[in-house]
């Protein structure tokens, strides 16, 4: 049997398809690689005797897209796929490894090609499964990161479309978006860094995300909630934001219904943490530097050029805890708990209650804690709820939306909609 696969080079395999089909695919892989737009067609001598998955062009296009996807193409004709690298295996990280082993995905079969956190990082070198992969990561030999060297493994990893995951809230990690980007590596992330830094880093990135490689995140604010798809397809279609405001730190809001239902400052926050609701360290939240940062890549996306100088914010760290190490930032906090009771007692003897609210119009954003009514849909908020306005030139009466803006499992599901919308690209 002889198989030959035309493009702009022509590899040639002699011998029983049914034993070379690992190099067919090995050079399907290559080939998309290199040539990550074009698409490939085999030629085969004869029919007879081919692997069943080879007789329709349908699956030979599912090798393209990966090395795995031949197998499970049989179960899901219309799959597609992605070799992902996932970089992060803390609350987030974790739960989309879990979401991604689990595969009950309506179109998509993840392969991933690799796994880190700050210190270990495992390679999948054998085409193996995802629960495979998460074994081996468990075992890893601790070493700390090196992430020159984990970015050019990346690069020069041989896969069909690959996506890098960021589930870190690392700024070294977010440096490495332009040179995968450059080199046809999309990249969906979690981490809000890259995008509320510098105004011409964030419009620079977004540029990059012009196919083959694209740049993903819609998790940066209100977790898996569609604020920044919202924003973007009425940006799409002529419209002009007016405002967005409302509350953007379910971890805020679940800190303050704690306090309404008399549990102290400290043990709220220790929960919010405990639960994974809030940052990796909690004073990105009660500084509202986690609010901010949502408020600004909203802003920029709206299409403002909103820079750090255009913010105003109220920061609920106490200041002698604000440079501490988080240990001593853990042990003091049950100092100010007498200063969050009275707070909330005068807010409710009011009718009110505690939001960390934020707003944006014209390119300026304010952000701080404000005492709402306790009847008002901000006051109704519950748990990690988020909500926030829209407004726009042509929705006068704002588009609402609301719902969990934090937790794994809404995120995890948020950061995997956007692999699979890159993974559908191919
Ligand atoms: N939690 C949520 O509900 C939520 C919602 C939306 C967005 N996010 C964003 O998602 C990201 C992750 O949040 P999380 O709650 O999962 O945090 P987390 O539990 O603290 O996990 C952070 C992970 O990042 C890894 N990491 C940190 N620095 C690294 C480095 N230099 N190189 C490699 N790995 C590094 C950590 O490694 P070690 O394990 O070695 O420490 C850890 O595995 C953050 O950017 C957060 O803002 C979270």
């Amino acid at each position: 049997m002889r198989v030959v696969i035309n493009m702009k080079r022509t590899i040639a395999l002699n011998g029983s398809v049914q034993k070379d089909l690992t190099k067919i695919i090995q050079a399907i892989s290559e080939f998309k690689y290199a040539y990550p737009s074009k698409s490939v067609s085999l030629t085969f001598s004869s029919k007879e005797d081919l692997p069943t998955l080879l007789h329709t062009n349908q699956a030979v296009e599912y090798q393209t897209n990966g090395f795995k996807a031949a197998d499970l193409a049989k179960d899901k004709p219309e799959t597609k796929t992605a070799a992902i690298f996932l970089a992060g295996t803390g609350t987030v990280g974790s739960e989309i490894l879990r979401q991604l082993a689990q595969n009950t995905f309506e179109a998509f079969t993840p392969f991933v090609f690799g796994i880190c956190n700050s210190k270990k990082a495992t390679w999948n070198t054998g085409n193996l499964e995802i629960k495979q992969v998460m074994e081996l990561y468990k075992d890893a030999d601790l070493n700390e990161v090196n992430w020159d060297e984990i970015s050019a493994n990346i690069i020069d990893y041989k896969a069909g479309p690959k996506i890098f995951i960021d589930a870190t809230g690392s700024r070294k990690v977010s440096e490495n978006y332009e040179r995968l980007l450059e080199n046809n590596v999309s990249v969906v992330t979690a981490n809000k860094i890259a995008n509320s830094a510098d105004l011409n880093r964030f419009q620079k990135l977004n540029k990059l995300s012009n196919g083959p490689a694209y740049y993903k995140y819609e998790t940066t604010a209100g977790a898996g909630l569609p604020l920044i798809s919202t924003i973007r397809n009425l940006k799409k279609t002529g419209d002009s934001i007016n405002s967005v405001s409302g509350v953007l730190s379910g971890t805020m809001t679940y800190i303050f219904e704690a306090l309404q239902n008399g549990v102290s400052f400290s043990e709220a926050v220790r929960n919010a943490a405990e639960n994974g609701y809030s940052e990796p360290d909690p004073r990105d939240d009660l500084s509202g530097e986690d609010v901010v940062r949502k408020f600004l890549i909203l802003s920029r996306v709206a299409g403002f050029s909103t820079g750090r100088e255009d913010v105003t914010a109220d920061n609920q760290t106490p200041e002698s805890l604000r440079d501490v190490p988080l240990k001593i930032f853990w042990e003091k906090l049950p100092e100010y708990d007498s200063f969050w009771k009275e707070k909330t007692a005068i807010a409710k003897r009011n009718g009110q209650v505690l939001r960390y609210v934020g707003e944006l119009s014209g390119g300026r954003i304010n952000v701080g804690v404000r005492a709402v009514s306790a009847e008002s849909p901000l006051g109704n908020l519950r748990g990690t709820d988020n909500q926030v306005a829209i407004s726009t030139r042509y929705y006068k009466s704002p588009i609402i939306i609301q719902g969990p803006g934090a937790g794994k499992e809404v995120t995890a599901q948020g950061v995997i909609s956007e692999v699979i919308e890159i993974a559908d690209k191919f």
